[in-house]
């Protein structure tokens, strides 16, 4: 099953349950509102888990892209990416945990053929302000999945406050051998789909309200289940990047952590920019920087020749329509090459500041300090010269 079969059989599913498609938003949030980038797909639903009557009704579902730069550090692994898409559905005080774990169960296990043998859930366990989340417990128990009870891990919250609420997690084993241990203890449990009992508002001083209405909120991350289905190792070998793996190889000599973190930097940074951002010091200006310049620093690890201007424009092009952005491919490649030309630029001056007697040897905090305050270069960029081996 390819993705976009994925997609169409998760919306039918929970459409003939009465739920209606909403359009997912793209990466930016609201003005105003405090988060860079869309984390999750219950974020653009915020106002509505509040209370606030949605025009389509009570139950949800949608296809939205995500960015998560929290997790950017483990790029490379086989089931984080930058940019990801997430299937979601909501019950905006309609039904229960209960429901919604039933036909998650089943339509993992019917309509999208995952071995039950191969799925274990979590469940909240319970701490001083919520008791234990036994409905879910109980669901579990009906179908025979093992479960797991733990605390944080089975808590969602979008940030330190607003809407949150215990959570229940359903992973599929990925180990070659039969099933063993839990998903807290081993990793080849890959957790598919959380469902969040989104019920409660933490409000600043740290205390819980309920919130107007009992909430369902759940997100499927949807290249995570596609390389499960399509029984592959990593998200990096499912079809949304079989392009990216058909045609980088061939221009770029890399290792396979470091095609990973390619191909997951410059796919999101084309949706960044298929968004409107534009690389930049602040926010999510920065970010979109950052991804461009991570990826660059790996690429030139070895040669510093590789250049984004060889960069086929087909890839630019597939990963815009993916998303369904309408901005010009040529557009987004001029941006990238900006970019590439003012980073090898100031790596050429920072080269020339590096070279001196003074920054032979470790670098302290006053060094870093010193050589952003009075020659611009920021740390990240001495680090990479580092990395690099450039200086
Ligand atoms: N908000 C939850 C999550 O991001 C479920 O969608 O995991």
């Amino acid at each position: 099953m390819n993705t976009e079969e994925i997609i169409r059989t998760f919306v039918e599913y929970f459409e003939e349950r009465g739920h209606r498609r909403i359009t997912g938003s793209t990466l930016l949030p609201p003005p105003g509102d405090p988060v860079l980038f869309t984390t999750s797909g219950m974020h653009p639903l915020t106002p509505y888990l509040e209370g606030k009557p949605h025009e389509l009704g009570r139950r949800l579902v949608n296809v939205q892209r995500c960015l998560r730069t929290t997790d950017v550090d483990e790029v490379g692994d086989p089931t984080h990416l930058t940019v990801f898409e997430m299937l979601g559905t909501w019950s905006l005080g309609d039904y229960e945990g209960p429901q919604s774990l039933v036909w998650g169960y089943e339509l993992l296990t019917e309509g999208l053929g995952v071995d039950p043998g191969l799925i274990h859930a979590t469940v909240f366990g319970g701490d001083e302000q919520v008791g234990p989340d036994t409905d879910s417990l109980r669901v579990w128990q009906e179908f025979g999945v093992p479960v797991e009870l733990t605390v944080e891990d089975n808590w969602w919250s979008n940030g330190p406050t607003g809407p949150c609420g215990p959570d229940s997690e359903i992973f599929v084993w990925t180990g070659d051998t039969p099933p063993r241990s839990t998903p807290t203890r081993d990793d080849r449990w890959v957790e598919v789909w959380n469902h969040v009992m989104m019920r409660h508002r933490r409000l600043p001083d740290g205390s819980l309200v309920p919130l107007p209405q009992r909430n369902i909120d759940t997100g499927l991350g949807l290249e995570r289940l596609a390389s499960l289905l399509q029984g592959k190792n990593s998200v990096f070998e499912c079809d949304v990047f079989t392009p990216w793996r058909d045609l980088v190889p061939s221009l770029w000599d890399l290792d396979e952590p470091s095609l990973r973190i390619v191909c997951d930097h410059l796919r999101s940074a084309i949706v960044v920019i298929g968004d409107g951002v534009r690389p930049g010091n602040t926010g999510r200006d920065y970010v979109l920087r950052r991804l461009v310049r991570r990826a660059l620093t790996v690429l030139w690890r070895d040669d510093p020749s590789p250049h984004l201007g060889d960069l086929p424009g087909e890839l630019v092009r597939h990963t815009l329509d993916h998303f369904r952005q309408t901005t010009d491919p040529d557009e987004v490649r001029g941006v990238l090459l900006d970019e590439e030309q003012r980073f090898r630029r100031l790596l050429q001056r920072g080269r020339q500041v590096l070279a001196r007697p003074r920054f032979q040897g470790p670098l302290d905090e006053e060094d870093l300090h010193y050589l952003h305050d009075t020659h611009g270069l920021p740390r990240d960029l001495v680090l990479s010269l580092r990395s690099l081996g450039w200086s």
